[in-house]
């Protein structure tokens, strides 16, 4: 009988110790798949992560690809349009360019009051296009182009033409701006719009003791938040 009894107790014992076994071993293998799933989550995370840097580095690129060029060009006989310029660049973060005449004005070339000065001459005569001493084709590659000038006789000196016809600016949208004793801008844009029709010419304006105030509310006007 005790043999009988020990070894049922050894039949009970074996199945104890299998179950055990067993369901460590379920354990064993339920936690394994846990850090196999952990893993892939990680995974996949790391992957949406990595797609959505790539996305931002894409829309950081297009987006300087996007950025319009901005040049601000002028010439200046005395300096006063060469202030409103530094100024003006310095507001816009733009690159700035000077239309250099060949043959400087000296004082008496800008004496106005003598009929017979070399900027009078040049304004009475309308072919005259006097020559710049800079290579300016730079401006080209420019989607923006603030053109400054002073106003002589009302309008635009004959140097500007000379700018325009040399170089392709076609592809700008132009904004001018100028100095003066007083007069205003618009006949300069009107006399320019005329004379050259593929310059996409569309606004101005007068910038005398422009403040940096001034020049910034001009720019948010232009381009209105849409
Ligand atoms: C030849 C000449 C003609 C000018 N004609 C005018 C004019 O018609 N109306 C005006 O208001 N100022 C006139 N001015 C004054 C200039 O526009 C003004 O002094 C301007 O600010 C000069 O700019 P700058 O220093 O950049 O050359 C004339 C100046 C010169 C030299």
């Amino acid at each position: 009988m005790k043999k009988y009894l020990s070894v049922i107790l050894g039949i009970i014992l074996t199945a104890c110790l299998v179950a055990c076994g067993s369901s460590n071993k379920d354990s064993v293998n339920d936690d394994k798949q846990e850090v196999i799933n952990n893993q892939e989550i990680s995974d996949t995370e790391e992957q949406e992560i990595s797609a959505e840097n790539k996305q931002t580095e894409m829309d950081a690129d297009s987006e300087q690809e996007n950025e319009e060029k901005v040049a601000v060009v002028y010439f200046s006989g005395t300096g006063n349009t060469r202030e409103v310029a530094d100024l003006f660049a310095k507001e816009t973060d733009a690159d700035i360019f000077e239309i250099i005449p060949k043959n400087m004005y000296t004082s008496d070339d800008l004496n106005y009051n003598d009929d017979n000065c070399r900027a009078n001459q040049e304004m009475n005569d309308e072919s005259a296009r006097p020559a710049i001493s800079n290579d300016l084709s730079a401006v080209s590659e420019y989607d923006v182009i603030y053109l400054g000038y002073p106003i002589w006789w009302g309008t635009a000196p004959r140097i500007i033409q000379t700018f325009i016809e040399s170089y392709d600016i076609s592809g700008a949208t132009v904004y001018m701006f100028c100095t003066s004793g007083g007069s205003g801008i618009e006949k300069s844009i009107s006399d320019l719009q005329q004379l050259y029709p593929d310059v996409n010419i569309v606004d101005g304006k007068r910038l005398n003791d422009a403040t940096e105030l001034d020049i910034r509310e001009w720019i948010r006007s232009l381009t209105p938040i849409s």
